[in-house]
């Protein structure tokens, strides 16, 4: 009976072990398929985000000329959430240690929206598409060339302060 009670013992230590090296099993091929759908997901290049930036740059200024200080707020929430996206995904590119020059234009932005003062946003927004042309250089991408927009980006948007 002792002998009986023993086996019975080391049998269910046994299958015990198998259990729980099956379910070890499990989980590591349950990881290594998140892992693998990980490293296939997408995730815009900087290309994608400046493109980004490049519209509600353009967006930006026709709000300001407008004096539609709302919107220009908004535009100035995109290009920062865009930065944090370039500063959150772009980490694979050297380049992105040159983005915090961009910083205090978009400050003297904020500063000029707030005060809805349409000669300090124009001399602001100068000094931001100067920024975005100096980073342009020292990242060796001169050839994108930034300028203030003659006509808007869009036609199916209202630029104007619908509640002026
Ligand atoms: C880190 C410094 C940096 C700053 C600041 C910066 N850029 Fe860029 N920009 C780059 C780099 C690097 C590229 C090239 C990206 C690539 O390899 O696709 C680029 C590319 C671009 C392109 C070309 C995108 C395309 O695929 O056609 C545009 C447009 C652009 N930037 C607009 C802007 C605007 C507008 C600003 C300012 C509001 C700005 N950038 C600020 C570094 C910067």
């Amino acid at each position: 009976m002792r002998y009986f009670s023993l086996m019975l013992f080391v049998f269910c230590q046994f299958s015990c072990n198998q259990q729980q090296e099956n379910e070890r099993i499990v989980l590591q091929n349950q990881i290594d398929s998140l892992r693998s759908r990980l490293d296939s997901s997408y995730t815009p290049g900087l290309g994608e985000f400046m493109s980004s930036i490049q519209v509600h740059h353009a967006k930006l200024w026709f709000a300001g000329k407008n004096s539609n200080w709302d919107l220009a707020d908004f535009e100035m929430g995109e290009i920062r959430e865009t930065i944090a996206d370039i500063n959150k995904y772009c980490t694979n590119r050297p380049e992105i240690t040159s983005l915090p020059m961009i910083e205090p234009s978009l400050d003297s932005l904020t500063t000029a929206i707030t005060r809805k003062n349409i000669e300090s946003f124009k001399n602001s927004f100068t000094l931001l598409t100067n920024t975005c042309n100096s980073c342009h250089k020292v990242t060796k991408h001169s050839f994108n060339v930034i300028k203030i927009p003659d006509i808007p980006p869009v036609t199916n948007q209202v630029f104007e302060n619908p509640n002026p």
